[in-house]
């Protein structure tokens, strides 16, 4: 048997989005730029979707623009707001996502910016007094922090940073691709520039997310060519890609609550296990419920031999989960995130991460396979 806990990395499809899709793949091979009745057929199809979409962040259609995931959508609000609004320090933090960090670094690199990273505590929780220092000495800055860590399931309180940047004229953008899916999003009531999602973290497709731009911001493309995305984004749109994507949503939203409690109530299952299983098993990141991503689990583990093999050994055994250590020795680069929180580079961390598909059954078969390991080493 096959256990799946990785899915903060991607999720499987679900179902009903793989019959929409494969329904869209058979009929709806227009190009949605094509004036004729197969290209007009693909062109509502894509802007029902956008409807869905819209509708269920409480946004205006007119803010979301198809991306190829939220990797794209990251760039362009960083990349482009910087440049729209004269934009010459930034404040975010040294546990964001590659697709935010790497954009800043290069940025600054290229001085186009100065890049301040918050302070963090020894569970990554956010200084947002920092955050109002700095911004009190840098008022029209972009702010950039994520909603949920990918790594360590911490949740920031993006509705207070949004008051601290409306406080200040910054322009604030989350990287909500944790999120997305899993909260409830409302941006009729959030005050936010820019927030991002990915399909294939909600039991949707790859390679296709989308940037909400809030309807104030005017900025300029990231990737030039067509007139699609109302001249935002050049490209023929992946039709089917985004008719699963607002599928997934809407899938997502329906069984929102239910899937909430139930894979909360997994997650609190594998922490008291663990805890018998292993006494000395230590947690990354903030563990509180209030504060923390219900899908995502990080373990430190006291099996200090096992550190590159844990994961393989994990593995061979039929569990996918996935891993990071706060080492940054030879090949293995280890972990920016738990770098960041400083965790033990001696002990071995894996991060487990749950969707609607497991079950307790499988939760007790990783707990037992952990405390194998851990006896032997
Ligand atoms: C927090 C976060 N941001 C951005 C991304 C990138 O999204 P994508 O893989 O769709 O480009 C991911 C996915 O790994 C993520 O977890």
């Amino acid at each position: 048997m096959h256990i799946y806990l990785d899915n903060a990395a991607t999720t499987p499809l679900d179902p009903e989005v793989i019959e929409v899709m494969v329904e869209t793949m058979k009929n709806e091979y227009g190009n949605p730029s094509s004036i004729h009745a197969h290209g007009r057929q693909a062109k509502t199809i894509v802007e029902k979707a956008r409807k869905t979409i819209a509708n269920l962040l409480h946004a205006s259609p007119a803010e979301i623009f198809f991306t190829s995931g939220g990797t794209e959508a990251d760039n362009m609000a960083i990349v482009r707001s910087i440049e729209a609004y004269g934009i010459t320090h930034a404040i975010t933090t040294p546990i964001e996502h590659h697709a935010v960090l790497h954009t800043l670094e290069e940025l600054a690199k290229n001085d186009k910016i100065q890049l301040d990273l918050l302070r963090l505590d020894e569970q990554g929780n956010i200084d947002l007094n920092q955050l109002e220092e700095l911004l009190a000495k840098n008022p029209r800055s972009l702010v950039s922090i994520m909603h949920a860590n990918n790594e360590l399931g911490n949740l920031t309180d993006i509705k207070r940073v949004s008051e601290i940047c409306q406080q200040y004229n910054a322009i604030f953008h989350s990287d909500t691709v944790q999120t997305m899916g899993h909260y409830k999003h409302d941006l009729s009531e959030l005050k936010i520039d820019f927030i991002t999602g990915a399909g294939h973290k909600f039991h949707g497709p790859k390679g296709v997310g989308f940037l909400y731009i809030n309807g104030n911001n005017k900025i300029r493309p990231l990737i030039f060519g067509g007139a699609q995305e109302r001249n935002m984004r050049g490209g023929t749109e992946n039709v089917y890609g985004i008719v699963g994507l607002a599928k997934a949503l809407e899938i997502a939203y329906r069984e929102m609550d239910e899937h909430h409690a139930y894979i909360q109530g997994l997650k609190s299952y594998m922490i008291d296990a663990l805890k018998t299983a292993i006494p000395t098993i230590e947690f990354n990141g903030n563990l509180d419920p209030a504060n923390s991503l219900y899908t995502v689990l990080n373990v430190s583990l006291p099996c200090t031999d096992m550190s590159d093999m844990l994961l393989f050994n994990l593995d061979i055994s039929g569990i996918s989960a996935s891993g990071g250590s706060a080492c940054s020795s030879g090949s293995d680069i280890g972990s920016h995130v738990l770098r960041g929180i400083n965790a033990n580079p001696d002990r071995p961390s894996v991060r487990f991460s749950f969707s609607k598909n497991n079950t307790k059954e499988e939760i007790d078969t990783v707990v037992a396979k952990l405390k194998e390991i851990c006896e032997h080493n």
